[in-house]
């Protein structure tokens, strides 16, 4: 059943207010509801239904008369009266039993909850739907030392606790846990001088791995208050940790819940990336407070309302924190590694959908990242300042609103002037734009010729100053997406900056306004051809094509005073010499290896810059960019090529890496910041390419010394990369000392199948799930091992379907236990149709194969049929 965004009617009741009390018992949980309905005068007339799932009920009545409801699978509809009236239920639910983890469920004898989008139908009749906001009291009656719910605590007994949120919510941010639980506590003084208390709740023995946590929650609530004027609003703010979870984390009011992996953190258990990404999260979801909370989506279908906001402002935090362009570089590796497949494949979709069979399948990268994406381009549309007018008449006008993307939209007509009819095509539009540009440059352009169309009304500094005139000509162009054959032009806000061959910047960043299909800009008064900077700081979500020669590339490679465009030219040549290393064996280029080895190795930059330019574009990048020039990938060229290239990389630049590997030690003490990060992140890839040359002998003394698991880690990887048995010592030894943390095992068990050859690493992955600490229920554990299969990329598409078969087999049993986890896993698929015709036939029958799985849950069986048709 397809549910369309067209067809929004609101509720036809409002809540006054909701009385939940909740008697815990892992099989038999009882649920009382009282609830004070009144009708809503806004909405037409309809029948009294409200949602329900899996609920015995036991009684329900109307203003204390005892009433018999039709109950169906999805809920229960009965006769109410005209005006305000009080329902009450009690239900039975059996949090034990469910494996689904949406809704009360429990995990290692804690109980727990997770509602959105749709799991509060669970655990009681309701009108489960976000525009539906209510206050909320709370009783949780159970014997477990910590009962805790959204809100403040308004009283606490002997096996009781009641908690009050004064905030209207919707019934997806309610949350309750109820656990043997310690806390790590600190406190928050708000601007205003509210005093908050801050825990983040963990199962004894976790106590030592949340400080770090912690400051990143002061940190957010710090900046939020500092750059978007935001304060909190409760007198507590709670975090629990959470081993058995779907997702990263749950933005619940005044009661976060977190996965354990986006939480805990010590350096001895953590990477240096794992503290980065917890920073991250926990940023996200305090940050939710105010984009999610205090203001919520209308309907699902809004949902990048409050995800692409909170992830735009999450990157402004890290890159606040730690340093604008790595981040920026992060993110756009991020957006091509998971947005540009969904976009550019069949589950193609716009970041705001328009319809849907189970709303848990759009919790994707193109809401998410592409939705922060669409942020990021108004912002630089209607400049800092509009920016920061709009967002505050955002806050003003739709406080306690659940609201929607054209509510959005209007505050930043109305705090501009500026109209963005065009613009909304980012939310209704799927695909990625495919962006091609020509330069022409006219040496004798007198100026009294009439500029071209939208001239850009650059004037050249004095010792530039000429007749010349540069002009940039774009054609957009959008492939059609499933649904949409049709595309209209997009707003592309493309930046530029041109450059003079000596390596002055003659005109600086200069933000384009592209609104046609084709449109030409020009840059009057130049001396000299520029060269162009185009698309500084990925300023549109788009695929730019350009042909422009390796000596221009090598030259921004080397000069750009864009440090995004100085790491883009480096991937388009890498990028390049790849291909043609697929596609026809020619050696690596020579001229980008020195050029890049320059840069390596130029201590004025910093090591984090540094190690982001020794990225390689990612195999599954390739093969995307294979397909998209029409050819068949083949996933064993790309795995040669780029070894091969790795090893070349290793060879030529031999004798710079001890001291480049000098250069990233860590004297002192660890810390996970910024600074020492970057250190770590070029150390590990030296490390790497070192490996190549000694067969792991540095690698094992780093693996030996090591007091934290980023060197640790990096070290164990560059072992098992090794091959012939070099990481079989370590690997037990990791084994033995980490044994005990389920966390640090996870990565026991990731990094064996990302680190083996491609003929080797399903039968990795197969014997690591027979292994007896593989708990496939649990969420983390089943990812580690299968997750990391279907992202290698020549394993995974494996010529004999073995790989597909592996995950095919997995994704059925799973499906069964939790159908979240296996749609979203089920993704890893999307790409199927790029490859030959032998691995697109045993893709297909792997897909078939699930799909004809008898009682296949709804959210599965959507996206395989997406995939398939
Ligand atoms: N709102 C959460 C976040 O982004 C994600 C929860 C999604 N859960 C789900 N079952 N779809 O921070
Ligand atoms: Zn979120």
């Amino acid at each position: 059943q397809t549910i369309y965004l067209s067809d929004y009617k609101p509720f036809g009741w409002q809540i006054e207010d909701v009385h939940l009390t909740f008697r815990l018992a892992p099989e038999t949980t009882r649920v009382i509801a009282r609830i004070h309905f009144a009708p809503n005068p806004g909405a037409p007339a309809q029948d009294f239904f409200l949602h329900g799932e899996e609920l015995r009920l036991i009684r329900a009545a109307i203003d204390g008369a005892e009433i018999v409801p039709v109950v169906t699978a999805e809920g229960l509809r009965c006769p109410v009266p005209d005006g305000p009236f009080l329902w009450e239920a009690e239900v039975e639910i059996a949090p034990a039993a469910n494996t689904a983890l949406e809704g009360l469920y429990m995990s290692k004898g804690m109980y727990c909850t997770q509602c959105e989008a749709e799991g509060f139908r669970k655990i009681t009749f309701y009108p489960d739907r976000p525009d539906v906001m209510s206050t909320f009291t709370v009783r949780i009656e159970g014997d477990l030392p910590v009962l805790l719910s959204n809100g403040n605590p308004t009283g606490a007994g002997d096996g009781w606790a009641e908690w009050h949120d004064p905030w209207p919510k919707p019934a997806y941010l309610f949350a309750l846990v109820a656990g043997d639980l310690v806390a790590h506590s600190d406190s928050f003084t708000t601007r205003s001088g509210r005093a908050v208390a801050l825990n983040i709740w963990v199962r004894p023995g976790d106590e030592g791995k949340c400080a770090f946590g912690m400051e990143a929650l002061k940190k957010s609530m710090t900046w939020d208050e500092e750059v978007y004027g935001r304060e909190y609003d409760l007198d507590v703010f709670n975090i629990v940790a959470v081993d058995d979870f779907n997702m990263g984390a749950m933005e619940n009011k005044g009661l976060n819940i977190f996965n354990s992996s986006c939480v805990l953190a010590s350096p001895e258990t953590s990477t240096d990336d794992n503290f980065e990404r917890i920073e991250a999260i926990i940023a996200h979801e305090y940050f939710h407070n105010w984009t999610g909370n205090r203001i919520t989506c209308r309907d699902w279908f809004q949902l990048c309302l409050k995800e692409g906001l909170t992830v735009f402002r999450d990157s402004q935090f890290t890159s606040d924190m730690r340093g604008p362009e790595v981040k920026r570089i992060n993110d756009v590796r991020d957006l091509r590694a998971r947005q540009f497949p969904e976009d550019q494949g069949p589950l193609s979709h716009p970041v705001r959908p328009e319809s849907f069979q189970e709303i848990n399948n759009f919790y994707t990268a193109t809401v998410y990242e592409k939705g922060a994406e669409v942020i990021g381009m108004l912002k630089r549309l209607v400049g800092d300042d509009g920016y920061a007018r709009a967002l505050d008449l955002y806050f003003e006008r739709h406080d306690g609103d659940a609201a929607t993307i054209e509510d959005w939209l209007r505050v930043f007509e109305d705090a501009t002037g500026r109209d963005l009819g065009q613009f909304k095509r980012w939310y209704s539009q799927a695909g990625t734009p495919r962006l091609s540009v020509r330069e022409t440059w006219e040496p004798r352009a007198p100026a009294s010729t009439p500029p071209s169309r939208d001239p850009a009304t650059q004037e050249a500094p004095d010792q530039a100053r000429g007749d010349g005139r540069f002009t940039l000509s774009f054609t957009q162009h959008t492939p059609p997406t499933p649904g949409q054959p049709d595309k209209a032009p997009q707003v592309i806000p493309i930046a530029v900056g041109l450059l003079n061959p000596n390596g002055d910047e003659v005109v600086p960043t200069t933000v384009l306004e592209m609104t046609q299909a084709s449109q030409s800009f020009s840059f009057d008064g130049l001396a000299t051809r520029p060269v162009a900077s185009i698309l500084r700081g990925f300023s549109a979500p788009v695929v730019l094509e350009r042909e422009q020669s390796r000596e221009e590339r090598a030259f921004l490679l080397a000069h750009d005073t864009d440090a995004f465009n100085r790491w883009e030219a480096s991937q388009s040549l890498a990028r390049d010499s790849l291909l043609s290393t697929i596609t026809d064996g020619t050696p690596p280029d020579a001229a980008w290896l020195d050029a890049l080895h320059k840069v390596v190795t130029d201590s004025t930059l910093t090591p984090d810059f540094r190690s982001s330019m020794l990225d390689l574009p990612s195999q599954g990048e390739l093969a995307q960019l294979l397909h998209r020039r029409g050819n068949v990938p083949d996933p064993d060229a790309i795995w040669q090529a780029s070894e091969g290239l790795r090893g070349i990389m290793a060879e030529r630049w031999r004798a710079s890496l001890p001291a480049l590997a000098e250069e990233a030690r860590v004297d002192a003490p660890y810390r996970p910041d910024a600074e020492q990060t970057g250190k770590r992140a070029l150390g590990s890839k030296i490390l790497a390419l070192q490996s190549r040359l000694d067969g792991g002998k540095a690698a094992q003394a780093q693996f030996d010394a090591a007091d934290n698991m980023t060197l640790q880690l990096t070290a164990l990887a560059c072992l098992l990369r090794a091959g012939a048995g070099a990481g079989d010592a370590a690997l037990a030894a990791f084994h033995a000392q980490w044994k005990d943390d389920r966390l640090v095992m996870d990565k026991w068990f990731g990094l064996q199948v990302a680190c083996a050859e491609p003929d080797t690493a399903v039968s990795v992955a197969a014997a690591l799930t027979r292994h007896a600490d593989f708990d496939w229920r649990n969420p983390n554990r089943f990812r580690a091992v299968l997750s990391a299969l279907a992202g290698h990329h020549a394993a995974f598409h494996a010529a004999d379907g073995s790989g597909y078969d592996l995950l095919a087999d997995w994704l059925i049993r799973l499906d069964a236990k939790n159908p979240q986890t296996t749609a979203r896993m089920c993704a890893a698929f999307q790409t199927w149709k790029r490859y030959d015709e032998g691995r697109q036939a045993r893709a297909r029958a792997a897909l078939e194969r699930i799909a004809a799985t008898p009682g296949l849950s709804r959210d599965t069986n959507e996206m395989v049929t997406r995939m398939l048709t």
